[in-house]
């Protein structure tokens, strides 16, 4: 873990218009086809047991989400990660997916220091511009240990009052993951600095590359979740495949769940009861949950590979870090690549040639030249897009001579 770190104030999110980000990132302007590498997206589809609902009234849902809906992932989780610190459905509050429930977040934390570990995943400029808080980036300045160490950020963390450490784990958008000792290490320093640790896991399912047995979860590393100090954010859009479900909870101590409770009856609204519905059938399927499970292991351990492997093959890109988690990876490119940065590299990928990549230079100048791979889509899409890719970069070496 790096020593030292940079730190920026004053609203630094997100230099360049974030339009511009989702045009080269996912779609194209005129919505032509792309090859995905950019969006965050499983190409796979859900668990049939997610779709097959029958519902008998389509009312309202109640505040914070069905009463057994709540128990029942509070049960999931602790199968997971909690088996002899229980949770309970007062730790549980439903959202409609990560990214509201990550606006909540920000409107309870108001007025908080917020530090934005960087590089950070870019929908976070709008929950964190909503809430009113003094916002400063922090980040490492070594591309080999991308991480801040445990005692960096607690020094850091105690030079304001009320700080918040907000971060992804996995992190997207470089694949990075915080694990066992280090992650518990990291959480005592927050706490010890008297803030609070958000943690969004949206992609806790995909920690491929961590070594076996270590905790990836704030959840595991906390003792009474409801003396922590801690939020985690937990999604149905990557671990099952299901984005347009729009479901996810969130998780931590009962007094903030029900403030949470409160504020998302105002704000966002529980999910729909179809989608909980469909959470509850799929959770409450013991051996769907486990084959589904064991499927994802299976299928992102070969892709992460084979992602891997062509990389290393493509001459000009080098990754950024280490990427263990999530499906995604940094790359640098090389300063022999002609283009202004990432974000004209991209924009020209794109449009070019139909490959979405997602320009990191939005980060800060330190990611000028970085550019985030997903290897979310099947991977026939993925190996063809990798290839379009290459012949780019040689296309535009030779551009120069
Ligand atoms: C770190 C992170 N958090 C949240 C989200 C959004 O999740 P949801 O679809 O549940 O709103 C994403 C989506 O890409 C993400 O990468």
């Amino acid at each position: 873990m790096v020593a030292s770190a940079s730190v920026f104030g004053s609203d630094p999110l997100i230099p360049i218009a974030p339009d511009e980000i989702d045009q080269v990132g996912g779609f194209t302007r005129e919505g032509s086809p792309v090859f995905n590498l950019g969006k965050g997206v499983p190409g796979e589809e859900p668990p049939q047991e997610l779709l097959q609902i029958q519902m008998t009234a389509l009312g309202y849902s109640p505040p914070g989400g069905k009463p057994e809906l709540r128990e029942v992932i509070a049960g999931y989780v602790n199968d997971r990660y909690r088996p002899n610190k229980k949770i309970t459905a007062d730790n549980v509050l439903v959202t409609p997916g990560n990214q509201p429930g990550l606006a909540l977040a920000a409107e309870i934390l108001k007025s908080a220091t917020v530090f934005v570990e960087a590089p950070y995943y870019s929908q976070f400029r709008w929950p964190l511009r909503l809430g009113e808080h003094h916002l400063y980036t922090i980040e490492s300045r070594d591309h080999d240990q991308p991480l801040l160490g445990a005692s960096v950020i607690g020094n850091i963390l105690a030079t304001k009052g009320s700080p918040v450490l907000w971060t992804s784990n996995p992190r997207n958008p470089d694949g990075a993951v915080r694990y066992g000792e280090e992650l518990a290490a990291t959480y005592a320093s927050v706490a010890g600095a008297g803030g609070v640790f958000v943690s969004d896991e949206a992609y806790s399912a995909f920690t491929m590359g961590v070594p076996h047995g270590q905790p990836t979860s704030l959840l595991t590393v906390l003792n009474d979740l409801n003396k922590a100090r801690a939020l985690i954010l937990h999604t149905a859009s990557k671990n099952f495949f299901a984005p347009g479900a729009r479901i996810g909870w969130i998780l931590g101590p009962s007094s903030f769940i029900s403030r949470l409770i409160d504020l998302s009856e105002s704000h966002t609204t529980p999910p729909s009861l179809y989608s909980q519905v469909g959470l509850l059938n799929f959770l409450n399927n013991a051996a769907a949950v486990q084959a589904h499970e064991l499927a994802l292991k299976q299928i992102y351990n070969d892709k992460r590979q084979l992602f891997l492997d062509k990389l290393a093959t493509i001459d000009g890109v080098k990754i950024h870090g280490h990427p263990l988690g999530a499906f995604f990876v940094a790359v640098a490119l090389a300063t022999d690549i002609p283009s202004q940065d990432a974000y004209h590299f991209s924009r020209r990928l794109a449009y070019e040639r139909g490959v979405s990549t997602i320009p990191l230079n939005y980060v800060s100048e330190f990611y000028e030249r970085h550019i985030r791979l997903s290897f979310g889509a099947k991977w026939a899409e993925i190996d063809v897009a990798l290839e379009k890719l290459s012949q780019f970069i040689r296309d535009l070496k030779e551009s120069v001579g």
